[in-house]
């Protein structure tokens, strides 16, 4: 039994190695970001498309691995108010930049 679940885990370890797109797939279509970062306050909960996202920029444009998934670039510290880093480190600022339509509204995001 021990060494069939070496020999599975090993071979996890080199499809991961080799092909880490593939095993890691795209990631979830849509990510509810208050409960992944354990967010608290009023204001309803972000349902964050990232599919949305990946098809419109490189995994590189948020996360630190060129093949996506893993950390992001910004790190989330602050996460009440809003001066919090999801608003003025990360979301913001790309969709000013890109000019996305209402992408500053509360109604776009919450
Ligand atoms: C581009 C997307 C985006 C827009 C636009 C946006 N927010 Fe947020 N906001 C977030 C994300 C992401 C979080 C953190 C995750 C969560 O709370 O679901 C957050 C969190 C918050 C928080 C802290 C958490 C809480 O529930 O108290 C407040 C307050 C907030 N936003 C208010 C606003 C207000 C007011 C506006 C409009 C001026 C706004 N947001 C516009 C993405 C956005
Ligand atoms: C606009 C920003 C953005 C882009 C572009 C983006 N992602 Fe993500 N991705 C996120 C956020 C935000 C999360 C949720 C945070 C978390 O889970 O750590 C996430 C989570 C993930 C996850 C699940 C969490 C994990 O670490 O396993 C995977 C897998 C993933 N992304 C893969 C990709 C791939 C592959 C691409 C490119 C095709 C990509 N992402 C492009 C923002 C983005
Ligand atoms: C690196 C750039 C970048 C970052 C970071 C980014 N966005 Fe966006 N976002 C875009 C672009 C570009 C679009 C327009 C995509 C399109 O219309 O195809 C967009 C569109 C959206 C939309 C509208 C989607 C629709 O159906 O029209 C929402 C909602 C959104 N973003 C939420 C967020 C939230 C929440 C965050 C932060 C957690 C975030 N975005 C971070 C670039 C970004």
């Amino acid at each position: 039994m021990k060494q069939v679940v070496t020999a599975l885990l090993l071979f996890a370890g080199m499809c991961l190695l080799a092909f880490p797109g593939t095993v890691l797939g795209q990631g979830p279509a849509e990510i509810d970001l208050k409960e992944r970062f354990q967010v608290e306050g009023k204001k309803k909960a972000v349902i964050f498309p990232h599919r949305k996202h990946q098809g419109a920029l490189s995994c590189a444009s948020c996360h630190q691995d060129p093949q996506g998934g893993g950390a992001l670039v910004v790190e989330f510290v602050k996460l009440t108010g809003t001066g919090n880093d999801f608003h003025k480190k990360f979301c913001w600022p790309c969709h000013v930049e890109m000019k996305v339509p209402r992408g500053k509204s509360c109604s776009t995001c919450h």
